[in-house]
C-alpha cells in the first residue's frame, strides 16, 4: 500500500514531514512535490533502497539519477573539485529549476550516477522538497515520479496512476508550480552545455556563464548506452497513445487537423486533439465527425509559456485517462525561453513524428 500524506505545500505540517523523512531515511520511497514535478525520493547513500526505486520505476540502469540536497555547501561531500562557475550559478539559480552535472566524489553509489564519473545536482525550492531535505539531512536521489517514459507527474493524482502500491509514500503538497523538469547543465565540459531544456533558459545560464552552449543537433538519436544523458531519448514523456504533431501555417494545420481526425474518427478510432485555447476554434466544430466523438485537450495559450507548460503533462495524462486512440495536437514553436522546454518536451512525446502541412491558398 502507498500512504498518501497531505500537507500544505507553503506550510508543511512539521509531523507529517518527519513522517516521510523518517521514511526515507530507513530506505523507504516517497515521492514529493519539487516546483518542477514531483520526485521519487531515496536515501542517495543506500544502494539496495536505490536499486528497488529503479525497479518501482521500471527504469533502465543506465539512466542516472539527479541528487537532491537542502543547501550549495551540502554538495561537497558528492562531488570533486568543481568549477568556480558552480557556486555562481548556484547562487543565481539555487534554489531552483536547474541541474548542475558535476565531477563526482568517490562516495556516491554507481548504481545513482549509472557508473558514470558525473553526478547531477539539484537544490529545489518547493517548500516541501526543502523541508523533507532538511529533516533528512541526506543526499536524496529523486528522479521524476512517473513510471519510464510515462509523461513527469504535475499532481500526486498522476503519481499514484502510475506507482500506487510500488512506492512507500506520496506527499501531497497539490499541483507544481513549472510543469516540466529542471535545466539540466554540464559544467564538466568547457564551454558548459544544456543537456536538457528548462525553466532556468540559455539566456539566463549566459548571464552567469557567457560560453554556454546548446547539446550539438545529432541527426540521430538512438536509446544507445553512449547518451550522453539518457533522459535524451527520443521516445519519453509519452503519452500511451501515439501523438502526431502538426506544423504549418494556422489554417493548413486546422484543415490537416480536420482531416486527420474525419479519418481516423470514420475508422472507429477515438481522436484526441491537445490545442492552444486559441487554437481550438481552427479545429473547428467537430460534433458533425462520423464515429467515437472527438476529445480535446487545452494546453494553454500561444502567448503564455507558463502556462502551457504547467498544463502540458496534465493534458497528455488526461487524453490517456479518455481513451484516445491518437493524439493529434498543432505544433508548439519556441526557441525562446520556457518554450524551448515546451516544444522540446512535446517533440519527444510524440517521438518526434511531425507532419508538415502545405500552406493554403
Ligand atoms: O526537475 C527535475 O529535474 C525533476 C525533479 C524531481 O527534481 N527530476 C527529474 O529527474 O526530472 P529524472 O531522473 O526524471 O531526469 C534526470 C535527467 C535525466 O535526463 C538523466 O539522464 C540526467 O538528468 N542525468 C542525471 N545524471 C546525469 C549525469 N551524471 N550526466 C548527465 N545527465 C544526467
Ligand atoms: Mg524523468
Amino acid at each position: 500500500m502507498t500512504e498518501v500524506v497531505n500537507v500544505d505545500p507553503v506550510r508543511p505540517n512539521h509531523a507529517d514531514i518527519a513522517r516521510a523523512s523518517d521514511c526515507l531515511r530507513r530506505g523507504g520511497l516517497v515521492a514529493f512535490p519539487t516546483e518542477t514535478v514531483y520526485g521519487l525520493g531515496v536515501h542517495a547513500m543506500d544502494r539496495a533502497a536505490v536499486r528497488r526505486l529503479f525497479e518501482a520505476k521500471k527504469r533502465p540502469a543506465n539512466d542516472p539519477l539527479i541528487v537532491h540536497v537542502a543547501s550549495f555547501a551540502e554538495i561537497a561531500a558528492l562531488v570533486t573539485a568543481p568549477p568556480r562557475s558552480a557556486a555562481l550559478l548556484a547562487d543565481r539559480f539555487w534554489p531552483g529549476a536547474l541541474t548542475l552535472v558535476l565531477r563526482r566524489a568517490p562516495s556516491v553509489p554507481d548504481e545513482v550516477t549509472a557508473s558514470l564519473d558525473t553526478v547531477a545536482v539539484r537544490v529545489p525550492a518547493h517548500p516541501v522538497a526543502h523541508a523533507l531535505l532538511a529533516a533528512t539531512a541526506l543526499p536524496i536521489a529523486a528522479p521524476s515520479a512517473n513510471l519510464f517514459s510515462r509523461p513527469s507527474p504535475t499532481l500526486a493524482a498522476h503519481v499514484l496512476e502510475d506507482l500506487d502500491g510500488r512506492i512507500d509514500m506520496v506527499v501531497d503538497g497539490g499541483p507544481t508550480a513549472v510543469g516540466v523538469e529542471s535545466t539540466v547543465l554540464d559544467i564538466t565540459v568547457d564551454p558548459p552545455v544544456v543537456l536538457r531544456p528548462g525553466a532556468i533558459s540559455i539566456d539566463m545560464l549566459r548571464a552567469i556563464v557567457p560560453t554556454v552552449q546548446y547539446r550539438a543537433a545529432r541527426a540521430h538519436t538512438s536509446d544507445h548506452a553512449s547518451m550522453p544523458s539518457p533522459g535524451l531519448l527520443s521516445k519519453h514523456y509519452a503519452p500511451r497513445a501515439p501523438l502526431t504533431i502538426y506544423q504549418g501555417d494556422a489554417a493548413a494545420v486546422g484543415e490537416a487537423l480536420r482531416q486527420a481526425a474525419r479519418s481516423a474518427a470514420a475508422g472507429g478510432q477515438r481522436v484526441g486533439l491537445l490545442v492552444a485555447a486559441e487554437d481550438s476554434s481552427l479545429v473547428g466544430d467537430m460534433h458533425d465527425i462520423d464515429g467515437p466523438p472527438v476529445v480535446s485537450a487545452i494546453l494553454g495559450s500561444h502567448g503564455d509559456a507558463e502556462a502551457t507548460a504547467a498544463r502540458l503533462y496534465a493534458a497528455l495524462r488526461e487524453l490517456d485517462g479518455s481513451h484516445v486512440d491518437l493524439i493529434l495536437a498543432r505544433d508548439i514553436v519556441g526557441d525562446h525561453g520556457l518554450w524551448r522546454a515546451v516544444a522540446d518536451r512535446l517533440h519527444r512525446a510524440a517521438a518526434r513524428v511531425v507532419v508538415v502541412s502545405p500552406r493554403i491558398g
